[in-house]
C-alpha cells in the first residue's frame, strides 16, 4: 500500500508486523456472533439471486448452481460442519468464500452484483428478529395461558392485597395472578406490532443510493415473506428502529417479570409463607439447611438490568452517527441477542415457577386482618346515605378506638362503641366484616368479586 510507512517511522510499532495489526482483524470481525443469522443470511442470498436472474445478470444454469451451493452451505450450518477460515470477517463473507469453494468463483462472484453489505446485513438482521421475536411470542402465550388456567383453577383463594406493601383490603388469589396476566397480554400485543414494524425489507437498496440495475424490491420483499418495501434506501441501510424497539420491549417485559418475581420472592418468605417454590427453582443453603432460597426469582429481577444496559449501551452507540450505515452499527448485534436469549429463558423459568410451585390459601387466609376491611365499614355508611368523606373519618375513629382499646380488631367494638362513635349504625354493621362478602361486593368491571376475575380471564384467553 502507497501511504504504508516503513516501520522505522512509525511513532509505536506494537503489533504492527505488516500490513494490518491483528488485533484489528479481531476487533472488526463479528463472526463470531453473527453466524447466528447464517440461515437469514443464506435465505437472503437466494431470493436476491432470483432478483438477479429476473433481470437477466445471471442464467438460470447460474441461478441453480448458486441454489444448490446455498443449500449445501446451509446443511453444513445445521449440521455444525461448517469450517470457519481466516479472512471470514461475518457470516456474510464466510457464506459467500464457501460458495465459491462449491461451485467456483465464475458463479459466486456473481452474486452479490448490485448488492451491498449494508443491504444484506440489515436485511439477514430483519428477517433473524422477525422469527426470534415470533417464536418469543408463541412461548409468552403459553405462559400466559398458563397463567391463567392456574387462577381459573384457584378462584377461591383469599389473601391481602397490598400497597405500599402494607396490607390494603383482601382480594382474590386469582385476582393477582390476573393482574400480571393483563400484563403480559399487553406486552404480547406489543411485541405483535413490533414484528409488524420489523417485517419490511431493505434488499435491493444497495450501499446507499438504490440499485443499478432497478431490480424489483417488491418482488424481492415478497418471495422473503416481508408485508412491504423500505420506502427510501438510505433509510433502509441505516434503520436499526426495530433493534431498538425489541431491546425496548425485551426490557419492559422483564420489568414485568422483576416486579412479578418480586412479589413471589416476598410470597415465599417464612414470615408470609403464602407460596412454596418447587425445588426444581429453589437451592438449598450452603450453609443453613433451613433455607430454601428463591434463585429462580432472583435470577429473573437481576437479569432486567442486563437486558435495560444492552438498550442503553446501543442507544448510545448510536445516538449521534451520522446518516446511513456506520461501522458502529455492528454493535446492534451482541446486545440485541443476549436481550433475545434472556428474554427467551425468562419466559421458560417463569413458566415453570408458576406452573410448580404451592399456595398454601390457609396462610393466605389468615393473613386478613379486620382493619383492612375499614373501607367496607365506611361503605357501610355510604350506603345509610352518609357523605364518604364523613364515613371515612367515622371509619378512622373505629379503627382508632380498637387500638386504644387494645382490641384485635374493628369488629370486636361493642354496639354500645359504635353508636357512641356514630349514631348511625345499627345491629347490621358486625355483618360488614366478613372477607368473603367483602369481596363480592367488588363486582364492577375489572374488580376482585368471582365474577369479575372470572370474566378477566376469559377476555384475556379471548386475545389469543
Ligand atoms: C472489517 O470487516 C469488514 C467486514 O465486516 C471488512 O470489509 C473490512 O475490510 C474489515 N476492516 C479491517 C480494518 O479489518
Ligand atoms: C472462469 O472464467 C475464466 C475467464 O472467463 C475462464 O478462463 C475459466 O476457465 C473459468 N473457470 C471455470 C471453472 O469455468
Amino acid at each position: 500500500m502507497s501511504n504504508q510507512q516503513p516501520s522505522e517511522q512509525r511513532l509505536w510499532g506494537g503489533r504492527f508486523t505488516g500490513a494490518s495489526d491483528p488485533l484489528m482483524d479481531l476487533y472488526n470481525a463479528s463472526l463470531p456472533y453473527d453466524q447466528k443469522m447464517y440461515a437469514a443470511d443464506i435465505e437472503g442470498t437466494r431470493v436476491y439471486t432470483m432478483g438477479l436472474e429476473k433481470l437477466g445478470l445471471i442464467t438460470k444454469e447460474e441461478l441453480s448452481e448458486i441454489h444448490r451451493g446455498l443449500k449445501l452451505i446451509l446443511a453444513e450450518w445445521s449440521e455444525g460442519k461448517f469450517v470457519e477460515k481466516p479472512g471470514d470477517e461475518d457470516i456474510h463473507t464466510a457464506n459467500e468464500r464457501r460458495l465459491g469453494e462449491l461451485i467456483g468463483k465464475n458463479i459466486s462472484g456473481k452474486v452479490h452484483t448490485g448488492r451491498s453489505r449494508n443491504d444484506q446485513v440489515a436485511t439477514d438482521m430483519r428477517i433473524y428478529v422477525r422469527e426470534e421475536l415470533t417464536k418469543l411470542a408463541g412461548f409468552l402465550k403459553s405462559f400466559i395461558e398458563v397463567i391463567i388456567k392456574r387462577a381459573t383453577k384457584e378462584i377461591d383463594v383469599l389473601m391481602p392485597g397490598y400497597t405500599h406493601l402494607q396490607r390494603a383490603q383482601p382480594i382474590r388469589w386469582s385476582h393477582w395472578l390476573s393482574m400480571y396476566a393483563t400484563y403480559f397480554t399487553e406486552d404480547y400485543k406489543r411485541l405483535l406490532q413490533i414484528i409488524e414494524r420489523t417485517n419490511v425489507s431493505p434488499l435491493g437498496s444497495g450501499a446507499l443510493a438504490g440499485h443499478p440495475y432497478g431490480i424489483d424490491r417488491e418482488f424481492l420483499a415478497a418471495e422473503l415473506g416481508f408485508n412491504g418495501v423500505i420506502g427510501n434506501s438510505l433509510t433502509a441501510v441505516s434503520d436499526r428502529d426495530f433493534v431498538v424497539e425489541s431491546m425496548f420491549w425485551s426490557s419492559l417485559f422483564m420489568n414485568h417479570i422483576s416486579r412479578f418475581s418480586e412479589d413471589l420472592i416476598i410470597y415465599s418468605t417464612g414470615e408470609f409463607g403464602f407460596i412454596k417454590l418447587a425445588d426444581a427453582y429453589s437451592t438449598g443453603s450452603s450453609l443453613m439447611p433451613q433455607k430454601k432460597n428463591p434463585d429462580s426469582l432472583e435470577l429473573l429481577r437481576g437479569k432486567s438490568g442486563r437486558v435495560f444496559g444492552s438498550l442503553a449501551g446501543f442507544m448510545m452507540s448510536i445516538k449521534s452517527i451520522p446518516s446511513t450505515y456506520n461501522k458502529d452499527m455492528q454493535e446492534d448485534k451482541e446486545p440485541l441477542f443476549d436481550s433475545l436469549l434472556t428474554v427467551e429463558h425468562s419466559i421458560l423459568i417463569a413458566t415453570g415457577v408458576i406452573s410448580t410451585l404451592n399456595i398454601d390459601a390457609e396462610k393466605m387466609e389468615a393473613a386478613l386482618t379486620m382493619d383492612m376491611l375499614a373501607t367496607d365499614l365506611a361503605d357501610y355508611l355510604v350506603r345509610k346515605g352518609v357523605p364518604f368523606r364523613e364515613t371515612h373519618h367515622i371509619s378512622g375513629e373505629c379503627v382508632r378506638t380498637a387500638e386504644v382499646e387494645k382490641l384485635s380488631g374493628i369488629d370486636q367494638l361493642t354496639m354500645e362503641q359504635f353508636k357512641k362513635i356514630d349514631a348511625r349504625f345499627e345491629q347490621d354493621v358486625f355483618e360488614t366484616f366478613n372477607f368473603e362478602q367483602s369481596v363480592e361486593r367488588r363486582t364492577a368491571t375489572g374488580g376482585t368479586a368471582k365474577s369479575a376475575v372470572l370474566k378477566q380471564l376469559t377476555n384475556l384467553q379471548s386475545q389469543f
